[in-house]
């Protein structure tokens, strides 16, 4: 059959990717920071997509990196046959990562997908020692997101993307509150009795549902896209971990947003000093260059591995691809080798601070939180009741679409839901790691217009 030449009807949608009623702006090329579209506008992206591009568009060393992997031949690799230099680089700089406190990686395609991963081999941790295990059960949190395969929406707390599926999700996990200290913490209560209030809460669900059935508890050290951003409590994973330990449950924590540098260290918990049992990872590790997600796994969960059947009851066409590979060993060798670490700080600091400047004041922002370049802004109709706008209003989603017309060519990424799952609305602002001091600049001026007018236009 002869193809059809190429006519005016080529640009005729037939994708179903998002809203089937919506038109987007078409993007034909990008480099840096910046976005082209079709029409000759040029988009300032400052949330790198969805929190992906750490290093920003057309970066020359990966795509040549991805290039030269592409000359090898080999794209693609059966991970079941066959093992490849590329690949094994890319664990070792990323074990290297974690100063060796992790022992082992395991890729895959998509932040969901690693969250499978991580479900499924924390049962198979317990079911190794033991094939009539009693754990079952898992503990995650509230006002969390984990992905949207059938096991990561059961672990997420995402009340508007499980609404439709809530017959299909595993009856077996458990939720309890985020750690939100905008709305949760207390008049006069301090960090230390907000995490013990935390950590007791989490203890008291391992005894309700008998802590030898918890295979684990997950959380997103950083809550990205159902909170907006909000850290954790210095301590608070801490103390989770200590609960989990207790019981001899599993410690799993969700990096696939958060992770990757976007705080200011490879991996949140870096600051916090403690090390996951299993941690995921995801959107900077490959930085949009290519689809990539990982698992990595603790010394522990290695050494039950090993002494058990030696392998993980799990597999993937698409994973561990070498092309995959090449570009997220090419990204993170630029993150170390460029220090940009250093600069998520640097930056980032100067980022939360003209944040604060600017907008602390304004009557419809209830909070600005976050940390390296992972910023959340978060809206109210009253700031001292921290009352949130009714979902109908679509406060977050009106400040997406001034900021990306060609008025202020810019991009935010919206979030509702960060009240109880569905009121509430949130900007998160994620910038490329590699952002100057004039961009922290252009991006704050941006926001600050743009918020303004949103809000003076509803008001007259
Ligand atoms: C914290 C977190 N976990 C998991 C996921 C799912 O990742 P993916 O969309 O790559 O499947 C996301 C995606 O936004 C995320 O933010």
């Amino acid at each position: 059959m002869a193809f059809s030449p190429i006519t005016e009807e080529s640009h005729v949608e037939y994708g179903f990717h998002r809203n089937l009623r919506k038109e987007y702006p078409e993007i034909v090329s990008a480099k840096g920071n910046y976005l082209y579209t079709s029409e000759n506008r040029q988009i300032f992206d400052a949330c790198g997509g969805a929190a992906v591009s750490c290093l920003g568009y057309g970066h020359e060393r990966v795509i040549q990196a991805m290039y030269k992997q592409s000359l090898t031949g080999v794209t693609y690799l059966a991970s079941s046959f066959w093992a490849s230099p590329v690949v094994k680089d890319l664990c070792k700089e990323l074990i290297q990562g974690t100063n060796g406190e992790m022992a082992r990686v395991y890729l895959t395609g998509s932040g969901s997908e690693a969250m499978e991963a991580a479900i499924k081999l924390s049962r198979q941790f317990f079911y190794e020692k033991n094939k009539d295990t009693p754990r079952v059960n898992f503990i995650a949190r509230e006002n969390s997101y984990h992905g949207n395969t059938i096991g990561a929406l059961s672990v997420s707390g995402f009340i508007t993307r499980r609404q439709p599926y809530i017959p299909f999700l595993m009856d077996n996990v458990h939720h309890i509150s985020s750690c939100y200290p905008y709305r949760q913490q207390e008049e006069g209560e301090s960090d230390a009795a907000f995490v013990t209030r935390k950590a007791t809460e989490l203890d008291n669900k391992f005894r309700e549902l008998g802590p030898e059935t918890v295979i684990g508890f997950i959380a997103e050290p950083v809550v990205g896209a159902a909170l907006g951003c909000v850290p954790y409590v210095p301590g608070y994973l801490k103390a989770m971990r200590d609960v989990c330990h207790k019981y001899g449950a599993l410690f799993i924590l969700d990096e696939v947003m958060c992770g990757s540098g976007r705080t200011g260290t490879l991996h949140a918990w870096q600051a916090e000093g403690i090390v996951p049992d299993i941690q995921t990872m995801a959107k900077g590790l490959g930085g949009g260059y290519q689809p990539i997600a990982a698992m990595l796994l603790s010394q522990k969960v290695v050494k039950t591995i090993m002494e058990g059947s030696g392998q993980f009851i799990h597999g993937l066409t698409y994973q561990a691809m070498p092309i995959q590979a090449a570009a997220a060993l090419e990204v993170q060798r630029i993150i170390r080798e460029e220090n940009l670490l250093e600069k998520v700080t640097r930056r980032g600091t100067a980022l939360g601070a003209l944040l604060k400047k600017f907008l602390a004041e304004h009557p419809n922002v209830g909070d600005i939180r976050g940390g390296g370049l992972f910023w959340g802004i978060e809206f109210v109709k009253d700031k001292r009741t921290k009352q949130p706008f009714p979902p109908e209003v679509g406060i977050s989603q009106k400040i997406l679409e001034l900021a990306i017309s060609p008025q202020f060519n810019m991009t935010f990424y919206p979030g509702t839901g960060s009240v109880d799952g569905i009121q509430g609305d949130h900007i998160i602002l994620a910038p490329p790691f590699n952002i100057t001091n004039e961009d922290v600049d252009n991006i704050v001026t941006v926001v600050v217009a743009v918020i303004q007018l949103v809000f003076s236009e509803m008001a007259g």
